[in-house]
């Protein structure tokens, strides 16, 4: 996903446009530019490659101004190249653009019979000749940018410098996320917090279809339709070390590490042992509207489908609702049968990956009550589903999803009790003593994590082999999954996670001494079978890592490694079971010696279908 920075104000823009894109170098990609307008007119600067290189080329030819734009680029239309980076200048209009304009062929031939001719294959490059015409039609710079966006289809975050007008600073947004940072004399533009938080707290979140035009002290925001919306002024309570590494190696092993402060913030607030009480803003006072819900569907992507594939145990375990969990990417394309008596569960860290936004629109359509589980604050999936859960995990940097997985699934399971709770399912007395055991669960995973060392040595034993396979039965199935992406997208080694009663029906013939089979066997309705599962791999040469409780001594004596985690509830055994799994995906990769925190070919968070 592409990263943009803007800043108008009194300092020079150069090194604000640099340390902001380096702080959103976690999006994924592949080039990187700025342009600067000053006195002499537009200047760019860009090239392929990381922010370093940028920085050198500034450094060698620098560009003095107070007012500039920058990007980093995900590629989508065009290879990573100079002239396919952003910023795309034209007739001193330059552009920055995070999106996909879906009819940018048609908008580029309709250019070039009107004489215009083209530097890159970019659907971005169209905007700044559509602005420009409008420019020199004679319309004002926000009408210039209002006409050409109405002929645009599809998704942008854009900012927008124009030469004629030295002291303004467009932006524009629609489906792809777009805030705008206010200061003293100075305005931002970005597309996530990290860019800004170091100059300011004070953020607006622009909504799809809205156009921006600002001064140094002014800010107007408009519509297509032109009428002038009120957008809120929130403050960002980051603090901006937080969005940095805090002394660890990684952002993916500070997060990892950050999990029981995660889950501690997210049920803050949200429980009362003493009494039992669950406290859900936003749903609490609709009870009666969610006490109809006759089935639940949770939809995601990635690590938050398999946050999603735990959370179906408590919807049917405890409020004993028919709940399904489909993959967003394939949700669209089933004609779902759901209604106004579904509950449509969106899952998404980021709030911003297009699948689960797609999924989440059709829901609508269909009559669904909507309820987005998400972590960023004012990201577009929260802005659209009925209701919100915010996970409190703070900013997950890391591409592969740690801190966001466990957060969902204190998230999920606080809903189903809630629910439970209405529909007088669960005895006070026994959500009680669930929300006791919750409230545990913080300082058991600081056991869980106190395990990085023995992880650590098995991770020097296992980092050469080409295959993993993980092992697990009912709830811990989703584990299984998890932990196989975890270490197939940062360490680049295949993994596949299955429920280990498939095994006889096929992925029993992989077993050899090159075959790794990491079981998770701790206590709970599996556990006997998934033994004999253990005993039927070794029988074949398995190398045998197993997953078990403190205590049991069992299965120890079979496996050439074993990982022993506190004992909680069976339901809750997933939180505290993934830390291993996680930190095992990260020392592994860390051998390898893979970009851990921004893996190849993927991005932070996936905003195109
Ligand atoms: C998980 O480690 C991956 N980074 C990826 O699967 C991610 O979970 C998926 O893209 C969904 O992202 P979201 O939670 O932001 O919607």
């Amino acid at each position: 996903m592409c990263g943009i920075v803007g800043y108008i104000g009194e300092k020079e823009v150069s090194q604000i446009l640099l340390e902001g894109l380096k702080r959103l170098e976690y999006r994924g990609y592949d080039s990187a530019g700025i342009a600067v307008l000053n006195k002499s007119g537009i200047e760019v600067r860009r090239c392929p490659g990381k922010i370093s290189s940028l920085t050198s080329l500034v450094e060698c030819n620098h560009v003095s101004g107070t007012l500039g734009i920058g990007h980093t680029r995900w590629a989508t239309h065009g290879r990573p190249s100079e002239e396919n980076a952003h910023p795309h200048k034209y007739e001193g209009v330059a552009v920055v653009h995070n999106g996909i304009i879906e009819n940018y062929l048609t908008l580029k031939s309709e250019l070039k019979a009107r004489g215009h001719h083209f530097s890159s294959e970019t659907d971005t490059e169209i905007l700044s000749h559509l602005i420009a015409e409008n420019l020199q039609a004679g319309l004002k710079p926000l009408e210039a940018l209002r006409k050409a966006l109405a002929k645009v289809e599809g998704s942008y975050a854009l900012a927008v410098l124009i030469e004629s007008h030295p002291d303004i600073l467009l932006a524009a947004r629609n489906q792809s996320p777009l805030i705008l940072g206010l200061g003293n004399g100075e305005m931002f533009v970005a597309s996530d917090a990290p860019a800004i938080l170091p100059y300011t707290r004070q953020v607006i979140f622009l909504e799809d279809g809205d156009l921006v035009q600002m001064t140094r002290s002014q800010i107007k925001i408009e519509t297509q339709s032109g009428a002038s919306p009120s957008r809120p002024i929130h403050t960002i309570s980051w603090d901006p070390t937080q969005a940095e590494k805090g002394g660890y190696k990684h952002f993916m092993l500070k997060e990892i590490f950050e999990q029981p402060r995660a889950v501690g913030d997210t049920l803050r607030g949200r429980i009362s042992a003493e009494r039992g009480e669950i406290f859900l803003e936003g749903l609490d006072d609709r009870r009666e509207t969610l006490r109809a819900i006759k089935r639940v569907f949770l939809v995601a992507c990635g690590t938050s489908y398999h946050a999603g594939l735990v959370g179906r145990f408590y919807f049917e375990r405890f409020c004993r609702l028919p709940s399904e969990v489909e993959l967003a990417s394939e949700f669209r394309h089933r004609d779902p049968v759901i209604g106004p008596e579904t509950l449509m569960i969106l899952i998404s860290q980021s709030g911003e990956t297009a699948d689960t936004i797609l999924a989440l629109k059709e829901g609508k359509a269909k009559g669904c009550a909507t309820l987005a589980i998400c972590n960023v604050l004012g990201s577009s999936i929260t802005r659209q589903a009925d209701y919100t859960f915010y996970t409190h995990a703070g900013p997950e940097i890391g591409v592969a999803s740690t801190k966001a997985f466990s957060t969902q699934i204190v998230a999920l399971y606080l809903v189903a009790l809630a629910f439970a709770r209405d529909r007088s399912l669960l005895p006070p007395a026994e959500i009680n003593a669930k929300l006791q055991e919750l409230l545990r669960i913080p300082h058991l995973m600081k056991n869980c994590l106190d395990l990085d060392s023995q992880i650590q040595a098995i991770a020097q034993k296992y980092f050469g082999f080409r295959n993993f396979l993980y092992l697990g039965r009912g709830i811990n199935y989703p584990l299984a999954l998890e932990g196989a992406l975890k270490l197939k997208e940062i360490s680049y080694i295949h993994a596949e996670g299955y429920p280990a009663g498939e095994m006889k029906h096929g992925p029993i013939a992989l077993i050899d001494r090159e075959m790794p089979v990491l079981t998770l066997v701790t206590h709970g309705e599996g556990r006997d079978k998934i033994r004999g599962n253990i005993e039927e791999a070794r029988a074949r040469g398995g190398r045998i890592i197993a997953l078990v409780n403190e205590g049991d001594q069992e299965v120890a004596g079979r496996a050439e490694e074993t990982i022993t985690v506190p004992r909680t509830l069976e339901e809750l055994q997933p939180l505290l079971n993934i830390i291993p799994l996680q930190l095992l995906a990260y020392h592994i990769a860390v051998i390898r010696g893979t970009d851990v925190d921004q893996p190849r070919n993927l991005a932070k968070s996936v905003t195109v279908e």
